[in-house]
């Protein structure tokens, strides 16, 4: 029998959560302005916002009616109080003790070696607390660890993580088509940076839509650096860390002439695209033309999946080349990378989309000429399904506006505008989805506490 003992790392844990990966204090979370207006809450979320937040969700505190082992398996089989069953490997256990010895209680984070880890290990005796609150293994080699019910409820081996924990993880997107042509979540750019309700509506937003319009964006250059700076660091490319989009006379980019761009994410040529960008628009052209055209690429490769499975697993399934050559700031870059256009991931969702006509390559690994020429049939059966008026969103943004979206999944185009007949002049930048997903559950945890 295992001498009784309380489980203490929780509150260990907690002590040390505003401590840093060495030891230092690290600056607390920006406090919450008490916003009475803030859609965040008011009450008046919209369904995504109501589907994708966490503190409406209340921690169950599962209990265990009894524990048992499953010596042939090697297993903790646990039955809770509700009667559902769950079983746990020792490998795993031995592997996730919680003790400070096996876990490090500041940094969190594990100690145990793996060439500590014994495929054989074999657990002695267990012993279930009166509460059903925890559960302690002794093992062969004489240690022994506590796990908490509630740990191990939310660590089941069931396959995806139910809320809140996948939602804490990725909010949900919401695809969507040309009825958001009104409809794109717009937030004023002093909000954002003066206040923490704002901001994590403009981090939601994003995630969930892909797209946010920022208003109110001053008309001057480098607007761009406040705006990184509050939400993380801007993730530079061989561009710069920003870049400008005006017409000129030696343009690099196609993207520096008053020609219509055709629909495209950025730098697919890179071997980590810039998962985010940032367009403010300084000046816009006045006249005709320079309007800008998204569409969800995730929106439309599900219905083209629906619609052409067999052309969806040729843009899945070929991996194509992208090459971007020429001098910025007078250095000299060769950048090039492959790529599907439809990039599918293990789970079988879609988790990037590359398409960029103008960079794309000449040459493309396909084994036969039939498989290039079945390639274009279905490159071009998916633009059909890009520009359908159905699945378009088209505006003319203006002078102070920042369109901000997701470069994985929203595809942008531009609209041709006479170069010589007057100025535009757009500022642009990259950011990355961790540093704003973790800002998002930062300032989330921080309104439900
Ligand atoms: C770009 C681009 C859009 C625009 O520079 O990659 O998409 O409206 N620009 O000029
Ligand atoms: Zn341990
Ligand atoms: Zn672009």
């Amino acid at each position: 029998m295992l001498a009784a003992r309380r489980l203490t790392w929780a509150r260990v844990r907690s002590a040390a959560a505003v401590l840093g990966r060495h030891g230092q204090s690290l600056p607390q979370a920006p406090r919450l302005h008490n916003n009475a207006a803030c859609a965040l809450h008011t009450g008046s979320k919209t369904a995504w916002q109501k589907a994708n937040t966490v503190d409406d969700f209340r921690l169950s505190q599962p209990t265990i009616a009894a524990a048992n082992l499953l010596r042939d398996q090697k297993m903790l089989q646990v039955r809770w109080e509700n009667g559902s069953v769950d079983s746990y490997p020792y490998i795993w256990l031995r592997d996730n003790c919680q003790c400070p010895k096996c876990y490090h209680p500041v940094s969190l984070a594990r100690r145990v070696l793996l060439k500590d880890l014994d495929l054989s290990v074999n657990c002695v005796d267990i012993k279930l607390s009166n509460t059903g609150e925890e559960v302690e293994m002794l093992w062969t080699d004489g240690h022994q660890g506590t796990y908490d019910a509630h740990w191990l409820h939310e660590r089941a081996f069931r396959g995806p993580k139910p809320a809140p924990h996948d939602r804490e993880f990725r909010l949900k997107q919401q695809l969507w088509g040309r009825e958001m042509q009104d409809k794109l979540p717009r937030i004023s750019f002093p909000d954002i940076i003066h206040d923490d309700h704002s901001l994590l509506n403009f981090l939601e937003s994003l995630e969930v839509m892909g797209v946010v319009l920022v208003s109110d964006v001053p008309c001057e250059i480098d607007q761009i650096y406040s705006f990184a700076k509050r939400i993380g660091h801007l993730r530079p490319t061989h561009y710069g860390e920003t870049f400008n989009v005006y017409s000129r006379m030696d343009p690099n980019n196609l993207a520096y002439t008053g020609d219509s761009l055709d629909m495209h994410t950025d730098l697919p040529c890179l071997a980590t695209k810039p998962e985010i960008q940032m367009l403010h628009v300084i000046k816009q052209f006045i006249g005709e033309g320079g309007d800008t055209m998204i569409t969800d690429g995730f929106h439309a490769a599900s219905k083209f999946k629906k619609n052409n499975p067999e052309y969806f697993d040729t843009l899945a399934n070929t991996l194509i080349e992208f090459v971007d050559v020429g001098v910025d700031d007078g250095i000299k870059f060769h950048v090039c990378s492959k790529a599907p256009i439809i990039d599918v991931d293990i789970d079988g969702s879609i988790r990037n989309v590359n398409w960029h006509q103008m960079s794309r390559d000449s040459r493309f690994e396909v084994s036969s000429p039939e498989a290039a020429a079945k390639w274009y049939a279905a490159s071009l059966a998916f633009r059909d399904m890009l520009y359908d008026p159905d699945n378009l969103v088209k505006l003319k943004l203006q002078s102070g506006d920042m369109i901000v979206f997701d470069n994985l999944r929203v595809m942008h185009g531009r609209q041709g505008y006479r170069a010589d007949q007057g100025e535009r002049w757009l500022q642009g930048g990259y950011l990355e989805w961790d540093s704003v997903r973790s800002l998002r559950r930062v300032l989330r945890k921080n309104i439900n506490t």
